[in-house]
């Protein structure tokens, strides 16, 4: 699918910008505060329901307005349109598709899938664990319906026992764990397998940008892997009740990148780390579409800052070999690689939260 028309109304310093993407690539450009990463910010909003910069959508409607519109028309392989819309008016968000008022966000995120890859998610793989408990998470849920109500019970299991901890009330402690250990194991194991089913894609793209090889994803699953979660529950007691909380589960997972078995983040160059991030971002969206997943959209913003000309083009080479719909931002035209071999794209333009579409002539583009 694509996003074949756009219309962003009062997002940010954007007032009123009209899009027509390319159904490939969509490469935008433009000083700094002129607006680019506001555009991407619209499509994540009319795909998500929610801003990636501020927790509230309310901080997004321009400063002089009480409203925020973002529509846009879905064109699908089968060429079915979809009419997709979201307002905001300060309280409350209305989704509407094809012309009828949604209540849930899930319906906006079916019909316009998005993987977002921004400075931030660079932390992946140096930051905390929890970013990537969610990195698994995402690609779990988005493959596996069920996962979310497993998740949701153990999610549950945890925080009574994590109560009952607190306040000492060890009897009723084993009807908890035996929850834990049910949905726990269940949680782990789908990790575990979406990790396994991840690698091979995650493996190829890293090879094309890096030509690294021996790479290795390993889901470390928060309990000791030769005891059962419920042993571990039991052996732990003592433990958690002094501290007041459940110290083994897969809420303490994790993974590791592995490079020739050593760990990945604790040696390579930043714009390694950047590329290898990129190539496990990029693996989730092959992943899904290879399982015949409707393709959505794929947004970069301001991320090929600090990569080397070489290593964009082969980022821009594999986008384009994709079957999806990419937008992606940098301050300047020459920034995004060499554009030479890239058949079908579209340039724009922003200044001043005002877009224009560049007429590209491919001779005058890119011998940097
Ligand atoms: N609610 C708002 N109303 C109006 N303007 C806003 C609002 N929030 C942010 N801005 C301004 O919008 C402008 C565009 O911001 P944006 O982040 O889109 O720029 P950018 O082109 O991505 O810049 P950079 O290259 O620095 O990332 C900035 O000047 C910002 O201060
Ligand atoms: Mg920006």
């Amino acid at each position: 699918m694509s996003l074949q028309k756009l219309d962003i109304y009062r997002v940010r310093n954007l007032q009123h910008v009209s899009l027509e993407p390319a159904a490939t690539l969509n490469l935008i450009f433009g000083n700094n505060a002129s607006g680019k990463s506001s555009i991407i910010e619209a499509i994540h909003l009319l795909g998500r329901a929610n801003s990636f910069r501020s927790t509230s959508v309310k901080n997004v409607i321009h400063f002089d307005h009480n409203d925020l519109i973002v529509s846009g028309k879905v064109r699908f392989n089968n060429a079915h349109v979809s009419t997709l819309g979201i307002q905001h008016d300060g309280k409350n968000l209305q989704i509407r598709i094809d012309e009828e008022t949604r209540h849930s966000r899930s319906d906006l995120a079916y019909a316009l899938p998005i993987q977002l890859i921004h400075p931030k998610s660079y932390q992946l793989l140096d930051a905390g664990p929890q970013l990537r408990r969610e990195f698994i998470d995402w690609g779990v849920f988005n493959q596996h319906p069920d996962f979310l109500d497993n998740w949701r019970h153990f999610k549950k299991a945890l925080n009574q026992r994590n109560a009952l901890l607190k306040i000492r009330s060890v009897n009723e402690l084993n009807v908890w764990n035996h929850e834990l250990q049910q949905y726990g194991t269940i949680v782990a194991k789908y990790r575990k397998q979406y990790l396994a089913e991840l690698t091979p894609f995650f493996s190829t793209i890293a090879q094309q940008f890096l030509e690294l090889e021996n790479l290795e994803l390993k889901l470390i699953q928060g309990w000791d892997e030769q005891s059962s979660l419920l042993d571990k529950l039991v052996e732990d007691q003592e433990k958690d009740l002094r501290y007041g909380f459940t110290h083994s589960g897969p809420h303490r997972a994790d993974f590791q990148l592995l490079l020739e078995s050593r760990k990945a983040k604790d040696f390579v160059s930043r714009g390694q780390l950047k590329l290898l991030v990129l190539s496990l971002k990029l693996a989730q969206v092959e992943l899904l579409l290879s399982k015949g997943f409707i393709s959505g959209c794929v947004l970069i913003d301001d991320a090929v800052a600090e990569l080397d000309f070489s290593s964009r083009t082969k980022l821009l080479a594999f986008l384009v070999s994709m079957d999806m719909q990419v937008f992606m931002t940098a301050t300047e035209q020459n920034e995004f690689g060499n554009l030479e071999d890239i058949g079908d794209y579209k340039m724009f333009h922003v200044k001043h939260g005002v877009v224009t579409e560049v007429n590209v002539s491919r001779e005058t583009l890119i011998k940097k």
